[in-house]
């Protein structure tokens, strides 16, 4: 019918970000279309993000996630101005609160064919589930990647520890975690190591090792909270590295966390059903190193 609109399921009113802007533009009205239909980061998953944590005015790690945006422009073929985002996030979030704490999202879409890369930002609450997380720990379950922990050597175009747009499989592997009644998901490759999470890197504590995924071979993200964390707690007395470990080995472990930027280094309390110990004074150190 001309002039209608196909609607799904039960028509959940969205909620509008806190704050949008685009490229170029600066800050919209948050209920501002701003995306073509056509826009193949919509379209075909086609362009790259970051997700940075906003806290009282002030975005965390900021040269690190634009560092690695850089990065996967780059492995895209899109153009990326660092200054320029610099400047487009410092002067968007300059019209929030300097109080509080929230998730920023920064992306830049392949554009409608023929037509200009997209770059834009927004600005939305800290996921609801992220408190009692942050406190009661998670469940995890281990899913098959079905690829090798060498799969993304000498194969740029598989787009490993790139920061693509194409979540769906990691969204879709949160979904089958909560279908199986636990709160996240540990990729393992099909030789048997494990990955990282779907929006997190793991973390062990072995003694005084931290310990984590190597990113060479194995196509996993370069987390920017991981790096700050082992770079800190190599000053506070931890050895620090990159290794292959198994899901025996994270069972084993002292501590395991998953570490990524909004919901910061959350303890792993259950692997595949099986509860593991809670060290709440290890995993408190491992919460101030991130800067939580
Ligand atoms: C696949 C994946 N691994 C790891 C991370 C953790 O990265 P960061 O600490 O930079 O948030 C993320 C973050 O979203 C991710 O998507």
């Amino acid at each position: 019918m001309v002039g209608s609109v196909c609607r799904v399921a039960a028509d959940p009113v969205p909620e509008a970000p806190v704050l949008l802007a685009v490229l170029g533009r600066g800050v919209v009205d948050a209920a501002t279309p701003v995306l073509s239909a056509t826009d193949e980061g919509f379209t075909r998953g086609d362009g790259c993000f970051e997700g940075c944590r906003l806290v009282d005015g002030a975005v965390a790690k900021l040269d690190a996630h634009l560092a690695r945006m850089a990065r996967s422009a780059s492995a895209l073929g899109l153009p990326f101005d660092a200054a320029s985002w610099h400047a487009f996030v410092s002067d968007s979030v300059a019209h929030l609160p300097r109080t509080g704490e929230s998730a920023l999202k920064l992306v830049l879409s392949r554009g409608p064919s023929g037509g200009a890369p997209l770059g834009l930002l927004f600005v939305t609450p800290v996921p609801a589930d992220t408190p009692r997380q942050r406190r009661d720990g998670i469940g995890i379950v281990t899913l098959p990647r079905g690829t090798a922990s060498t799969a993304y050597a000498d194969a740029p175009w598989l787009l490993g520890g790139v920061k693509t747009l194409s979540y769906a499989v990691n969204m879709a592997a949160q979904r089958e975690a909560r279908r199986r009644g636990a709160d996240d998901v540990v990729f393992v490759s099909s030789d048997g190591y494990v990955l990282e999470a779907p929006t997190s890197s793991v973390v062990l504590a072995v003694g005084r090792d931290l310990l984590t995924t190597p990113i060479a071979g194995t196509g996993i993200l370069g987390g920017t909270t991981q790096a700050l964390l082992f770079e800190r707690a190599a000053r506070d007395g931890w050895r620090t590295g990159e290794v292959l470990s198994t899901v025996a080995d994270l069972a084993a472990a002292d501590s395991c966390w998953l570490v990524s930027t909004v919901r910061g280094p959350v303890d792993v309390v259950a692997i595949d059903g099986e509860p593991r110990p809670r060290d709440l004074a290890r995993t408190a150190r491992i919460r101030e190193l991130c800067g939580f």
